[in-house]
């Protein structure tokens, strides 16, 4: 078991000599825990790979402390070269940074030389988040160097939002977890790319929505198709799955008709934990399923998208520990703002029907 302990001086000692001996953390972020280690330190990388057993081709984002302000700052930290870059590129960077630095927005740019090719699996860019979360910036400021950090789950499993969650997936392979409460945003950092002609691609959807950093921007992001998916290697269409097989419903359960059922695996006699995303189920509509509904989550009773993120995986984790034998989820049927994000980690949680 890995010791919890709440953020204070003495934890933060205890934390640094842990880095400083290439050991990852427990680290709590807005978005969810991340299991960091010095980004400089190629045992401690290698050891961050092969505590969440994370296959060598998925990069590492790198995480930096409060201070830097742009591209510059990035450069003379020697963590990305700007020398690909042009002046309206680099300007645009600025902009993102300015705007939404400390925050969820993880940025892929060219990498410097002294950037290990272990964090960024051997691609030529680095990713690379200013996190806001107070207990992270402290570590961040404490350690005094950048840290690696993926999130904290085993490779392909629910992300963790709490300290608890980050016990219950590596508690036995790490000595320590900095407890920063339950993790306000819940789903991970947007990650954007520059591509090679200058334009920005969205490589993975997360905790700031799109439409922000497309009026920073005045441009839209593209979303490269999925055959281009070395872009973003970690963005795997299985991902942030429970361990009991997970359907997303074809709709509402309360539009769903008795003919409808079929198109799922027979659940006739299984106990179902159903998933709402978005507004209130009533119990009535569960009395005439074919089937029983052990459990229901509702993600964001009032339709609130910021508690829906929040709630997202803190709600696939209790369902996974919960007496159902298969979890059953209304369809997100919003396609803006954080919903977006929501939509696209479900989608990754459940199975192909
Ligand atoms: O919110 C977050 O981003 C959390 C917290 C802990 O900061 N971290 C996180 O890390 O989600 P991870 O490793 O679970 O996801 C990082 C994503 C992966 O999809 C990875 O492939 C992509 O970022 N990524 C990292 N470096 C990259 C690079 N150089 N090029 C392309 N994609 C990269
Ligand atoms: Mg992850």
């Amino acid at each position: 078991m890995a010791e919890i302990l709440k953020i204070d001086e003495n934890a933060l000692r205890r934390a640094v000599t842990l880095l400083k001996a290439g050991k990852p953390i427990g680290m709590p972020t807005e978005t969810v825990y991340g299991l960091a280690g010095d980004a400089a330190n190629e045992d401690a990388v290698l050891a961050i790979y092969r505590t969440k057993a994370r296959p060598s081709f998925d990069p590492l984002i790198v995480h930096i402390a409060q201070g830097v302000s742009s591209t510059q700052d990035l450069c003379e930290m020697k963590l990305v070269s700007s020398s690909v870059l042009t002046p309206s590129v680099i300007a645009k960077v600025d902009r993102l940074i300015a705007a939404f630095w400390p925050g969820p927005l993880t940025l892929i740019l060219p990498k410097h030389s002294s950037v290990s090719d272990l964090i960024t699996s051997g691609l030529p860019m680095v990713g690379i988040r200013m996190p806001e979360h107070p207990g992270a910036q402290a570590l961040l400021k404490s350690y005094g160097r950048p840290l690696a950090a993926p999130s904290a789950n085993r490779f392909g499993r629910i992300s963790p939002t709490s300290a608890e969650d980050v016990q219950s997936e590596l508690g036995d392979l790490i000595e320590l977890i900095l407890d920063g409460g339950h993790c306000d945003r819940g789903v991970e950092s947007t990650v954007i790319g520059v591509a090679s002609d200058g334009g920005f691609n969205l490589l993975r959807p997360g905790s700031l929505p799109i439409e922000s950093i497309e009026s920073v921007l005045g441009d839209t992001l593209r979303v490269p198709d999925a055959a281009s998916s070395a872009a973003s290697p970690g963005t795997l269409a299985s991902h942030y799955a429970p361990g009991k097989k997970c359907y997303i419903l074809p709709k509402p359960v309360i539009e769903m008709r008795a003919l409808d059922w079929n198109v799922l695996p027979d659940v006739a006699n299984k106990r179902v934990g159903l998933l709402v995303p978005c507004g209130h189920v009533s119990l009535e509509n569960l009395q005439s399923l074919p089937f029983q509904v052990t459990e229901v989550c509702e993600l964001a009773p009032t339709g609130d998208e910021r508690e829906a993120s929040r709630s997202l995986f803190r709600s696939l984790r209790a369902l996974d520990a919960s007496a159902c034998d298969v979890i059953l989820c209304e369809p997100v049927q919003r396609d803006q703002g954080l919903w977006i994000a929501v939509k696209d980690r479900l989608r990754r949680a459940s199975q192909r029907l």
